[in-house]
């Protein structure tokens, strides 16, 4: 196994997750493209593992600056994922270490660019990027936003702990129609599925229900909500996590809408 930094060959690997083989991924379209081609030139880092030349595992990282947190002299970890499925693609590559070796090869990386420390976000629940990982090696919560978890490992005695940036504002509705507003970032293909299924499902209402799109890789525009990634319908909080089906949005703004008459 070899731990590389991303070059333009396995570019279209990286920007569907190494999932070429998911026609689910490919609905979350170009918003990670547009992301990664903004981001680039501000400081993300990607390395990916590779087992017999081919992606397995992927682990990309950011300036604090530019992630969901508050903080200095640090990396973020927005992801890191190993290819876990079984008969697609190239198959379970869970549990041989590549995790371990992705982690270690990224807190090297930030040390050597000057970081003093190293900051992930992990679920409290055993699914997705699991806290509990993260703590078997070394870090630990300095923060926390319901199941959200700030996860942190100084490199350094002087290094100074993030905080989460909290929501600052809630999405609105409207008198006569339905609004459905929904946040995008870019950096997550399953995010921006939810982005685009909420908008198909919106356009199906007509003038019955007006999207409203918020883009949030415009940090100016991050910060003043406080949400990166996020669907409301009328400013109710829908769960984007496990992504809800084109159906189950559409259900749900056909209900509100019912409420409204
Ligand atoms: C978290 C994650 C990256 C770990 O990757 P991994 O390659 O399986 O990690 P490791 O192999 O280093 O460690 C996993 C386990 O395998 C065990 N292991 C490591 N090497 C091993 C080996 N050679 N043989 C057997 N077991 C081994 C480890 O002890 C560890 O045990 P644990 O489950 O008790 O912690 C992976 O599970 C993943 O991608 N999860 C999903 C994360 C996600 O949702 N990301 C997207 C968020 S946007």
């Amino acid at each position: 196994m070899d731990i590389i930094d991303l070059d333009e060959k396995f570019l279209g690997d990286y920007l569907v997750c190494l999932e070429g083989w998911s026609d689910e991924i490919k609905e979350g379209g170009i918003h990670k493209e547009i992301w990664y081609r903004r981001m680039k030139d501000k400081g993300l880092r990607v390395k990916l593992a590779l087992v017999d030349g081919k992606p397995v595992g992927m682990i990309h990282y950011v300036p604090v600056e530019h992630a969901f947190a508050e903080g200095r002299d640090s990396y973020f970890i927005h992801c890191i994922w190993v290819h876990g499925h079984k008969k697609k693609g190239v198959g379970d590559h869970r549990k041989k270490g590549i995790g371990t070796a992705l982690l270690a090869a990224a807190e090297e990386d930030a040390r050597s660019l000057g970081a003093k420390s190293m900051a992930a976000w992990g679920v409290s629940l055993p699914v997705f990027m699991r806290a509990s990982w993260f703590k078997k090696h070394g870090y630990r919560k300095v923060d926390k936003n319901s199941v959200a978890l700030l996860l942190w490992k100084p490199f350094t005695d002087d290094a100074e702990p993030p905080q989460w940036i909290r929501e600052k504002k809630k999405p609105q509705g409207a008198e006569a129609k339905v609004v459905v507003t929904a946040f995008k970032n870019g950096w997550c293909p399953a995010m921006n599925m939810v982005f685009e299924r909420a908008k198909r499902a919106a356009a199906e209402f007509g003038d019955t229900v007006e999207f409203r799109p918020v883009e949030t890789s415009d940090r100016a525009t991050f910060l003043e909500w406080g949400i990166a990634d996020g669907l409301f319908v009328d400013g109710k909080q829908v769960r984007t996590g496990p992504p809800p089906s084109f159906k189950k949005i559409k259900k749900k703004i056909a209900r509100r809408l019912r409420s409204k008459r």
